[in-house]
């Protein structure tokens, strides 16, 4: 499949992908670098033109080497029994993170400090000391994938990190949704797939990735 190629070129490039999970599950395109190239320029581009919640999806094993849990799985109260997502068994959600260097966390010079430091320590985790580095709660939402990755589960936390995987890169990626400004709803594919083509990025069908790399 030519477009999972140019998919996985333009990661290695820095340049952001674009991937619709399906329509009969969540049915959203998430906007999707790898962490090692997020800009602050990126989170601009990632606030504005996705619109979503930032995420950074981390590898299950590096997550496991930071001692990150599933979020739902730490957290003791009432209202994260029973997780009922209408679309999969369950979410990926981790931790919230800041780079200690940030000041508040929020800005897009600081989300990107805190990615880019995500994406340096998923590529060597024994040579991190992670909360020495990272302060919890903060403004980027860490993501854990299932240890099988696409075997296990088809969100795009596993697409991400496949793809991220078949491209050689650490396993680490920053997913945003992309939202409609008029509607408020989850950008249609073909409007994700008009806004790929005017900015030349890739889009790919979650169905792709899983025929190339599941
Ligand atoms: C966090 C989310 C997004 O949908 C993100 O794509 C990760 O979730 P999933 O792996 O379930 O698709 O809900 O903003
Ligand atoms: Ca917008
Ligand atoms: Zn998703
Ligand atoms: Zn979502």
């Amino acid at each position: 499949d030519a477009s999972v190629d140019d998919a996985l070129a333009a990661l290695q490039a820095g340049e952001p992908i674009l991937v619709h999970d399906a329509a009969d599950r969540e049915g959203e395109t998430d906007l999707i670098y790898h962490a090692d190239f997020v800009t602050s320029d990126a989170v601009t581009r990632l606030r504005n033109d996705a619109g979503g919640l930032v995420c950074v999806a981390l590898g299950h094993e590096t997550a496991e080497a930071f001692d990150l849990p599933f979020y739902g799985e730490e957290v003791d109260h009432p209202a994260t029994a029973d997780h009922q997502l209408g679309y999969d068994e369950r979410s990926s959600f981790s931790l919230t993170v800041n780079h200690r260097d940030t000041y508040t966390g929020i800005t897009d010079n600081d989300r990107s400090t805190t990615i880019q430091a995500l994406g340096e320590a998923a590529a060597d985790p024994d040579a991190t000391a992670f909360a020495d580095e990272f302060r919890v709660p903060g403004h980027v939402h860490l993501l854990k994938g299932a240890p099988e990755l696409l075997a296990q589960r088809e969100g795009h936390t596993e697409l991400g990190l496949a793809l991220a995987d078949a491209a050689d890169l650490s396993p680490a990626v920053v997913v945003c949704e992309m939202l409609d400004d008029e509607s408020g709803e989850a950008l249609s594919p073909t409007d994700a797939r008009a806004y790929a083509a005017d900015h030349e990025f890739a889009y790919l069908e979650g169905r792709e990735v899983i025929d190339r790399l599941a």
